[in-house]
């Protein structure tokens, strides 16, 4: 029979409609949880339940009309098949597919599903018979929070926690540590927050602005909200993978433990918490007291994040004080190795190693190839496609979020009407025509290509309404990028996703997301004189540079 989208985003494999009868969910509607599927089961309770009043009380497994989850281990591990009929039966490959094809439920239920409680008890719920077969194209779908540059107050992560599973995306990359503040609380070395985790002042805008907002800013996460964060995305199938930036963008650390910076060559301890933009200058120094300091950091890092990829940073990292700290240039001469860049590569290599040894694996930025990859490393290849392509030639895994195509920070449209319009213009379109597999790649070496993530970079972003506004709705378009079988980018049918999202954007209304209007923000006014917009944010109006 004729295929029925039902608006889904992001869009299943197949979608086969079986009837013109409908499944209606009723206040006395039960749920059926087999085995292993308990967790979706109260997810589907205190969710959807909630929203829709339809309490959804537990059932005997013969119950009629009913609800029922189940595992079925010949379907794909994330795949699920999900069937209205009489009942609604979701089987999945594991309770990670019972839980998408959750999600994939809820969309079908309509927009009033999102919300946190119910709007309208009485209204009707009805979902016409289809059968849903579904699978992700790729196991990593993550976005990236820079919680550094502004602090995400807990209750916005876990919202943001929500956002990602509702886009079926299941790896939450926590930026937690940069020269604008250290957002993890360590108990070993408690200076981390108590002097790293607040600024006085912040640049705002563009990196060349003018302007400071003139008050302190920060917050950081105590071990226990870490703990609850990391439970609360496993209990919505998305794991946590925790980013301690090394060597470089460390002033927040260095600023509260000064002897962890090259302090043969700069006054260390004049050092506070950075309040601009930019590439920054104060490194950690290469020695085994700093190696020591950060293994012990990262030992309480694993002891809260069951991630098997630990994220090292590695990116940005200006070698200038290496170059003129007799203490790093005797270590070069110490180790044999050629250069600066080999020191870093010895940086990364220490906690490569370290990290198996503990049965983790190291991630990081695409420039920790310069000067030889770690054995075990895998890149997030960010300054375009070339350093996964590299990666991947040589055996290594790769995450694709490239600056160019997956930088939510950047803006969405050209000319001044973005409220800060820094970076690659790059449209719901743009985003929904990114490929994460570069095509040069070989089949044996495209499977290192483990998935894709988008990056929020928060310089720009004070606080959740402008993370909301960069972050959607191309997160959508993203997400349909990692998760269907798409395919090539210029074959596919964006005005059918511009579609299906006229129904998404209800679902984020449902949820309060402040998503960027489709027509801009500015829609009834003609925009304002460039003149004035340079003035305010300092930074021109026409090429602007690519990042921040
Ligand atoms: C990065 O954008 N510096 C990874």
């Amino acid at each position: 029979m004729a295929k029925t989208s039902a608006d889904l985003i992001p869009a299943p494999l197949s979608v086969e409609d079986t009837g013109d009868r409908t499944f209606v969910l009723a206040v006395d509607t039960a749920l059926v949880a087999g085995p292993g599927t308990e967790g979706v089961a109260h997810w589907l309770r205190s969710t959807v339940g909630t929203a829709l009043a339809r309490p959804l009380p537990p059932g005997e497994p013969g119950a009629e009309r009913a609800v029922r989850l189940r595992v079925d281990p010949a379907l794909a591990p994330e795949g699920y098949r999900l069937t209205v009929a009489d009942s609604v039966e979701i089987a999945g490959g594991s309770a990670a597919g019972v839980f998408w094809g959750a999600q994939t439920l809820r969309q079908l239920l309509g927009p009033d599903a999102f919300r946190r409680a119910c709007a309208d008890p009485g209204a009707a719920r009805g979902i016409g018979w289809r059968v849903i077969e579904d699978a992700p194209r790729f196991g990593w779908r993550g976005m990236l929070l820079d919680v550094s540059r502004y602090f995400m107050p807990k209750e916005g992560v876990l919202r943001q926690l929500d956002l990602l599973a509702a886009h079926k995306l299941n790896v939450f990359h926590f930026h937690l540590t940069d020269d604008q503040g250290w957002r993890i609380e360590i108990l070993r070395h408690p200076r981390l927050t108590e002097v790293g985790s607040w600024r006085a002042r912040t640049k705002y805008g563009h990196r060349a602005s003018e302007l400071w907002d003139e008050k302190p800013h920060g917050g950081f996460y105590t071990q226990d909200d870490i703990r609850e964060i990391v439970a609360y995305a496993a209990e919505r199938h998305i794991t946590v993978v925790p980013e301690i930036d090394l060597p470089g963008h460390s002033q927040a650390a260095i600023s509260a433990y000064p002897e962890l910076g090259n302090t043969d060559v700069v006054d260390t301890a004049a050092l506070s918490v950075w309040d601009t933009w930019g590439v920054n200058p104060n490194i950690l120094a290469p020695t085994e007291d700093v190696l020591r300091f950060y293994e012990g950091v990262l030992e309480e890092v694993l002891a809260l994040f069951p991630s098997r990829f630990v994220h090292i940073g590695g990116d940005e990292c200006p070698k200038d004080q290496w170059k003129e700290s007799p203490t790093a240039q005797a270590r070069i001469r110490e180790l044999g190795l050629a250069g600066e860049d080999e020191l870093q590569s010895w940086f990364i290599r220490h906690f490569d190693r370290w990290l198996a040894d503990r049965g983790r694996r190291l991630i990081g930025w695409d420039e920790i190839l310069e000067g030889g990859l770690a054995p075990g490393a895998t890149v997030s290849s960010w300054r375009g496609y070339r350093g996964g392509v590299e990666a991947a030639r040589a055996g290594h895994d790769v995450v694709m979020c490239p600056e160019q195509q997956v930088y939510l920070d950047h803006r969405q449209a050209d000319g001044p009407d973005e409220p800060m319009p820094i970076g690659y213009v790059r449209t719901l379109e743009d985003v929904y025509r990114f490929e994460p597999v570069p095509p040069q790649l070989t089949p044996e070496e495209a499977a290192h290509v483990l998935g894709t993530q988008a990056n929020v970079w928060t310089e720009v972003m004070q606080g959740q309404g402008r993370v909301d506004y960069q972050v959607f709705p191309r997160l959508a378009a993203f997400a349909e990028v990692a998760w269907s079988a798409l395919p090539a980018p210029a074959e596919r049918d964006f005005t059918a996703f511009a579609g299906r999202m006229e129904t998404h954007y209800r679902r984020l209304d449902a949820l309060g997301v402040g998503y960027r209007p489709p027509g801009g923000p500015l829609p009834w006014q003609k925009r304002p004189a460039p003149e004035k917009m340079k003035g305010g944010l300092g930074r021109p109006i026409d090429g602007s540079p690519p990042n921040v």
